[in-house]
């Protein structure tokens, strides 16, 4: 007999636990989120119809979704999408996928920019879009640029833009500042890579799978951001800021470096988890 979906739960939630070392809730979302695709059902149906059991077509695409995950392909890569400041964004392996840690960068940029102003702002390396389309979505009256080095990103950004009904967002493939000219911006954002080259951390978990340019900078992961701190000078307006988010340990370098480059007001933020995750200072 096959197994119903309270079985399905039961026994697969735990063989996610044991392969990917996932904590009960999160494997149990996980097997929800899988079945949630094959059946083509809400949360609520998988909830109040545990007796249900698959036909053999549904069985067969749930096992090679769930092969897949146990073989630690990221949930978002399989889904194809992720949830980022209320928005649902498609991501593919061309992109990062978005974290939760990175809302933050959202909430400050958001704090710089007056509401129903035409504000002119920059998200540097937008993978996805997420930066870029979550500040276009809540200031749909500022205009905002977003550039990666990937046009496979741009793709997917782009049909993010699409999909989301986002029409203040204007997407170019650029490395870093080369294709903007002589521009200017209120307000530069950035979540660059920024991990060292040699960190163990790129062989385990999601990052095996995401894209080693948009994870790595150089030996000390900090490639990237001293070209972004650098070269926003010449791209902001007086009294524009730059962003950025680095690493946990990173941040006191990242401040060295805003200062050393003539920045103003220079500051570390927290995430939720109380590690200084975004710094940022001012061209005056
Ligand atoms: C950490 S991901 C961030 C993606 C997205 N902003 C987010 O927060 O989910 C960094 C992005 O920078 C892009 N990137 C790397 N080097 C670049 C360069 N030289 N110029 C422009 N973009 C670059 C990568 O392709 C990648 O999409």
């Amino acid at each position: 007999m096959p197994p119903s979906l309270a079985e399905t739960f039961r026994n697969d939630s735990k063989r996610l636990e044991a392969a990917l070392g996932l904590d009960a809730g999160s494997a149990r979302i996980e097997v929800q989120c899988l079945l949630q695709v094959v059946l083509q059902v809400n949360r609520a149906h998988l909830l109040t119809h545990p007796e249900q059991i698959l036909n053999a077509e549904q069985q067969a695409h749930f096992t090679a979704l769930f092969e897949r995950r146990l073989s630690g392909e990221p949930i978002a890569y399989i889904l194809g999408e992720r949830e980022f400041y209320g928005l649902n964004f498609r991501v593919t392996p061309a992109t990062l996928i978005p974290r939760s840690d990175t809302e933050l960068l959202v909430e400050l940029a958001l704090q710089h920019i007056p509401p129903r102003s035409a504000f002119r702002v920059l998200d540097l390396g937008t993978g996805s879009g997420a930066l870029a389309l979550s500040i276009a979505h809540a200031r749909p009256e500022a205009e905002v640029t977003a550039v990666d080095a990937s046009p496979e990103a741009l793709d997917v950004a782009r049909e993010n833009a699409q999909r989301l009904n986002i029409a203040n967002v204007r997407l170019l493939q650029s490395d870093w500042f080369s294709a903007l000219g002589g521009e200017r911006y209120d307000l530069i954002v950035s979540n660059p890579p920024y991990i060292a080259e040699g960190d163990a951390h790129l062989a385990q978990g999601d990052l095996r799978f995401e894209p080693r340019a948009a994870l790595a900078s150089g030996a000390d992961g900090l490639d990237d951001i001293r070209r972004i701190v650098a070269g926003a000078k010449q791209h902001l307006n007086a009294d524009g800021w730059l962003l950025f988010e680095h690493g946990y340990d990173q941040a006191e370098r990242a401040r060295e470096l805003l200062r050393q480059n003539g920045y103003s007001g220079v500051f570390s933020a927290c995430d939720l988890s109380g590690i200084e995750r975004v710094s940022g200072g001012m061209i005056s």
